[in-house]
């Protein structure tokens, strides 16, 4: 008699249900292989003990070798569960070489729209799927409000209206039509929350968060995302008000999950668990940090090997309950069932990679969004220079005068490291691409100019200064408990023959292009600043270029805003690009000949000082007077502000009704007229302010903004609308209510009091 064959389990069954799959498979794990998949660990280890040892559920940071590899030793195991494969994807794949690198999230917000970010996350998602990543550890919700911290280009800048709009536009262009999709990613809400909040700027201190104050600004971006479909979330390091965000059950369990519904998977950050251990010391050990964090409703575990032991052990000895370890492996299962994971989708595709990976038109659509993210912020009429420029149809300015001369200097005019910024090929994360992205791939803002300026035209070159090197840390490269202590900064000492080079050139050209800011050694995690100033040898150049009276164009390619010598004030413009992505010299290059209008807005305040910080525009109201003694409260760039090459002016708001319900609309008109000669696409902001509140709230907040182009010295009408519900404030008890009675809305160009027309308008019960 022939053994009868064994039945096709009903897991691997494509047609059954997902609940039944996920239901048959955890029946057949055993304890070990569930708390394995509840691990994601690093794939640059030992990667056959990871996946056969470990039995790990999900790996990050795996090269496109080991993205192989590992689903070949997932072959060997018993029951063969696929990999969740994910990797910090969070503009533009990052870690494949060649890859279309976008600008940071911090750049792209200066665009301020989100159907283009939602086209760029879902360009990204194309080329990160073809790569075999299941999953991308971005949109960063998190509000930048000290910008000191290192982690300011991760973010989309301080406002909660704002960062929630391009954040559910970010979620939906990952995730495209839904996760069999075989172009979509996961995407993943982080750091929940209140990461940002931090003490003095240093990375991942705890946060000074009132559970009103959470639900006052930094959750609402993470509600919005939850409400848009995002599937994954990622816990921050940091503790609030004493409870690690990995151990608060009330807002894993209570507001992610009950109250705004998430029935998707958490991810910690890097070792959250080990770290109550060994950092935060909440936790006597392994075991009792893994009882902590699965009763507290994580699900997967980044990068703590010994929670596989240790959470064994925690049901073993009656800790922790198998079921709670049962609810956690359903969630991860779901993904992976929903992936299509089992039935080989979303496998590394070699034919896609060639076609999609840094194709033709993702360059273009990068290259849109570069131009769309750069700001000018100032301007004495030197831009566009010779009066502007027309393309020609190979993109190139064609002569429209005497022939010219550009002086394109600074540290940052030609270091492609500098201009794509964190979380890019060299910028430290990953082991298998030390020299970055390849270079010919990388337009730097002399690059652009060389391409852009024409024929007859000269452009010369030299850095001029240097900004500094990450040197080993002076007290020691390991902590006492042997972890690597990050190397610190050491700025450049100042240089006085590189700055004569750039000084001859500025003087013998008819403008400079001054590339200042900062790079990867100044941005990023562990890498917080104390001040915001520029480094190295990069003021003394800007003086000295300045003085030779040749105008001089600042362009700040950076991480974050910094603050700016006084010299500032005698530049001929400014031109905020943070960092512009692969395209980006390419797009300040077509803005500064005027071959592209300058259309971006600051999503962040930038100081005067560092220590007008936090400097953000909605801050609460009350305090004596509006001043310190020794400097204004005003900050050097408010919240919004972005110029064109022709004035804009408001007039005449009208509201349709003064006299609203709660469940009514706010309805205005108002008129943007172009005072110029070029056409302008204009950001109208609009901004609500609550007459009187029951708690004091912020004097005005963004509830909406419409782009609208406004063609040279003609007027547009444009409408606005906030519907009451979004004219909220959280109360004492921490409810978000609408309080009824006199309120004011504003429309304009920026948050500045100045650049905003009012109207008032009622609610009534
Ligand atoms: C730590 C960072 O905080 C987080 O943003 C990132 O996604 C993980 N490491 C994985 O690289």
């Amino acid at each position: 008699m022939s053994p009868m064959a064994e039945p096709q389990p009903l897991f691997s069954d494509p047609q059954a249900s997902v609940d039944a799959r996920v239901e048959d498979l955890l029946a057949r794990m055993t304890l070990p292989e569930k708390v394995g998949q509840m691990l994601q660990l690093d794939a640059r280890g030992d990667l056959a003990d990871v996946v056969t040892g470990k039995l790990a559920g999900s790996l990050l940071h795996a090269s496109p070798a080991r993205i192989e590899q590992a689903a070949e030793l997932v072959a060997s195991t018993r029951l063969q569960i696929p990999l969740l494969m994910a990797d910090d994807a969070i503009h533009g794949h990052s870690f494949w070489p060649g890859a279309t690198i976008l600008p940071t999230q911090l750049g792209m917000a200066c665009s301020w729209d989100p159907a283009l970010v939602e086209r760029a996350a879902r360009m990204a998602a194309t080329e990160v799927a073809a790569a075999g990543l299941h999953w991308t550890f971005s949109p960063v919700l998190c509000i930048a409000r000290d910008t000191r911290w290192g982690r300011v280009d991760e973010t989309f800048g301080e406002d909660p209206y704002l960062i929630g709009e391009l954040g559910a536009a970010m979620v939906a262009g990952y995730q495209g039509d839904g996760l069999d999709d075989p172009t979509a990613v996961l995407a993943c809400a982080k750091h929940f929350a209140g990461y940002s909040e931090t003490q003095g700027g240093r990375d991942a201190s705890e946060a000074d968060l009132t559970p009103r104050k959470l639900r006052s600004w930094f959750l609402p971006p993470f509600e919005r995302a939850v409400r848009a479909g995002c599937r994954t979330v990622m816990i921050g390091y940091q503790s609030i008000d004493g409870v690690p965000v990995t151990a608060n059950r009330w807002l894993l369990q209570d507001v992610l999950k009950d109250e705004w519904g998430f029935a998707g998977t958490l991810v910690t950050d890097w070792d959250n668990v080990g770290r109550m251990v060994w950092e935060q010391k909440v936790c006597a050990d392994d075991v009792a940090a893994a009882v902590v964090a699965v009763t507290a409703g994580n699900d997967l575990v980044m990068t703590t090997p010994a929670f596989f032991e240790a959470a064994q052990e925690a049901v073993t000895r009656g800790l922790l309950a198998e079921s709670a370890i049962d609810e956690a492996v359903r969630r991860i299962l779901r993904l992976k069932f929903e992936l299509g994971l089992f039935e080989g989708a979303h496998r590394p595709d070699a034919g896609r990679q060639r076609t999609v990976i840094g194709s033709a038109p993702h360059r273009l659509l990068n290259l849109e969004v570069a131009r769309r993210g750069l700001v000018l912020l100032r301007n004495d009429g030197t831009l566009p220079l010779a009066g502007g420029l027309i393309a020609g149809p190979d993109g190139r300015a064609i002569e429209a005068g005497p022939a010219r001369t550009v002086a394109v200097v600074g540290p940052n005019a030609d270091d492609p490291h500098a201009q794509l910024g964190d979380w890019a090929g060299a910028s430290g994360q990953v082991d298998w691409m030390p020299d970055g992205h390849p270079r010919e791939l990388v337009s730097t803002v002399l690059d652009g100019v060389r391409a852009a300026v024409p024929s007859g035209w000269t452009v010369t070159h030299a850095p001029g200064a240097r900004i500094g090197t990450l040197v080993p840390d002076p007290e020691g490269e390991l902590f006492p408990d042997g972890q690597p202590r990050p190397p610190v900064f050491a700025p450049a000492v100042d240089d006085p023959q590189l700055r004569a080079q750039a000084v001859e050139a500025a003087r013998a050209a008819d403008w400079v292009v001054a590339v200042l800011g900062d790079d990867v050694s100044l941005t990023g995690e562990g890498r917080s600043t104390a001040t915001l100033d520029l480094q190295g040898g990069q003021i003394a150049l800007l003086e000295a270029l300045v003085a030779t009276g040749t105008p001089v164009v600042l362009v700040l390619v950076q991480g974050k805003p910094s603050t700016l010598p006084p010299v500032a004030e005698q530049v001929a413009a400014v031109v905020q690009a943070f960092n512009p992505g692969m395209a980006g010299g390419q797009a300040v290059a077509e803005v500064l000949l005027g071959l592209v209008e300058p259309s971006g807005r600051l999503p962040i305040t930038v100081p005067r000082h560092v220590g007008q910080l936090p400097v953000f525009y909605n801050q609460v109201r009350g305090q004596h007077g509006s001043r310190y003694a020794d400097l204004t409260q005003d900050p050097l760039f408010a919240f919004g502000e972005g110029l064109g090459y022709a004035p804009i002016g408001y007039e005449d708001l009208r509201l349709t009704e003064q006299v609203l319900t709660p469940d009514g609309t706010v309805r205005a008109t108002v008129r943007v007229r172009n005072l110029g000669t070029r056409p302008v696409l204009e950001t109208v902001q609009v901004y609500v302010s609550d007459t009187v509140t029951s708690v004091t709230w912020a004097d005005r907040e963004l509830k909406g903004f419409v782009q609208v182009q406004v063609p040279a010295g003609e007027a547009v009408e444009v409408q606005v609308e906030v519907p009451v519900a979004a004219c909220t404030i959280v109360d004492a008890a921490g409810r978000r209510v609408v309080e009824p009675g006199a309120f004011e809305l504003l429309v304009g160009h920026s948050s500045r009091p100045a650049d905003l027309l009012r109207a008032g308008f009622e609610v009534r019960a």
